[in-house]
């Protein structure tokens, strides 16, 4: 008996089988007859490709059989035919159905909500199959990108047992028999960190108990946070335009196909560089006066006042210079204007806020008075304080949200399209 050669179908794609036999595992992703053939279309985790069986193969009565969604094995001969997608389809001699698949419950017109409730489905369609697979691009590219820097990955813990982002969106976990929080954000320990190996990072899950729902909100995401010791706040800035350009262009060289199939222009993509806008607070609210907007001096940017930020210059844009009052206790105040504080937020188009980071406190007495306006326990923190007994640093750090960068990137509806299994206050299954 001949030897088979099982292969990918986008190495059938690719045009290197062409002619010869070549088996495929995969799924059945359409059927349909016409004239006296089955069009199947197998998909496989690298794309799909037309399988037709003639009534005279031996395929015949399998095939008629076989249902969408089931899994199968295809054994055929490649043959290139315009009009196949792809360009190339695999004439099927053999079929063998592994799982035969109950009535598939998706179909072509449901909406995006009914595809949420059946996320363990539908993360087989086309669709996340490529938004998966930019993510993964994505996630690589950040971890690359920090290592060609010379940021040495961290783990930091997910229990912890001080807020950093405020109380509000703690999640209490029952620890033994103490009380503890999920973790909000891993930087209070990369400051740690930083007295020893000066520049840290860690992509790491963050849990916020978000009771509204937003398109950029999630119960749980995936944090990329850096910590650099003798920094300042142009170094931080300068480190987040070269992150989100080298991911962004990254994705734009190594996934274009995936791009392609989600309808984003890669070109868009590799033109994201390096500098950014950069915008002070108060520049950003006489602007927002300027276009009509209501927001006083002091307060936070919503999301409508970040949208048209960014609409403005149709780029990422950085704001700092912020009120010390609508900011977190660690950030440090400017010597010339102890009302600012050193903090920057990246916005960009359509999504808002993408990164917040700044300068943390570096002198201890500062910190402890910070902790007592904020109404937190010294003795809670008196680890973080240490930092400041113990050789101090001017140090800066920022946290970005995975999800919200990519759905800015690929122009998704909702973060909750950018991660297999989204958790919100009303999603946590499956
Ligand atoms: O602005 P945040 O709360 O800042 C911090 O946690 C800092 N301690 C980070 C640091 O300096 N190391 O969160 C940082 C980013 C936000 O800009 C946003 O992109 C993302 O995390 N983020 C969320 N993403 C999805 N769902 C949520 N509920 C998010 N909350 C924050
Ligand atoms: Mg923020």
């Amino acid at each position: 008996m001949m030897t088979i050669s099982f292969t990918s179908i986008q190495n059938i794609l690719n045009g290197d089988f062409e002619g010869e036999l070549v088996g495929i595992k995969g799924w059945v992703y359409r059927k349909r007859e016409s004239k006296g053939i089955i069009f199947m279309v197998i998909r496989d985790a690298t794309g799909i490709i037309q399988c037709p069986v003639r009534r005279d193969s031996s395929a015949w009565a399998d095939a008629e059989k076989v249902t969408i969604e089931s899994s199968v094995i295809v054994v055929g001969a490649v043959r290139k035919d315009e009009r196949a997608p792809g360009g190339f389809e695999v004439s099927t001699q053999q079929l063998k159905t592994v799982g035969l698949a109950e009535p598939f419950p998706i179909s072509k017109d449901q909406s995006e909500e009914f595809r949420r409730d059946v996320r363990h489905l539908w993360l087989r369609s086309q669709r996340m199959n490529n938004i998966m697979r930019i993510r993964s691009e994505a996630m690589t590219s950040i971890h690359e990108f920090f290592r060609k820097k010379e940021f040495i990955e961290v783990s930091p813990p997910m229990f912890i047992s001080s807020a950093v982002e405020g109380g509000s969106t703690l999640f209490n976990v029952k620890y033994f028999d103490k009380d503890l929080y999920l973790t909000q954000s891993a930087q209070l320990h990369l400051e740690v960190l930083t007295s020893s190996l000066e520049k840290v990072y860690c992509v790491a899950p963050s849990f916020r108990a978000e009771k509204s729902r937003t398109i950029r909100h999630l119960a749980e995401y995936w944090h990329v946070e850096a910590e650099q010791a003798f920094a300042t706040m142009d170094d931080l800035m300068r480190l987040e335009e070269d992150l989100v350009s080298y991911v962004c262009q990254k994705v734009a060289k190594q996934r274009k196909k995936e791009l392609y199939k989600l309808k984003v222009d890669a070109k868009n993509l590799a033109e994201v560089k390096p500098p950014f806008e950069r915008i002070t607070y108060d520049k950003a609210i006489e602007e927002l006066h300027e276009k009509g907007f209501k927001i006083k001096w002091g307060e936070d940017f919503g999301f409508d006042d970040e949208r048209a930020l960014t609409k403005e210059f149709g780029k990422p844009v950085f704001v700092y210079a912020y009120p010390k009052e609508i900011k977190a206790f660690y950030c440090k105040m400017y010597k010339e204007n102890p009302k600012l504080v050193m903090s920057v937020d990246l916005i960009v188009p359509r999504i808002g806020e993408l990164a917040t980071g700044g300068s943390r406190i570096d002198d201890k007495e500062e910190l402890i008075s910070r902790l007592e306006e904020f109404g937190l326990k010294n003795e809670d923190y008196d680890w973080y304080i240490d930092l400041r007994r113990y050789g101090t640093t001017q140090h800066v750090g920022f946290g970005l949200g995975v999800e919200r960068l990519l759905a800015w990137m690929l122009d998704l509806e909702n973060v909750m399209d950018t991660i297999p299994f989204p958790r919100t206050i009303r999603r946590y299954y499956p």
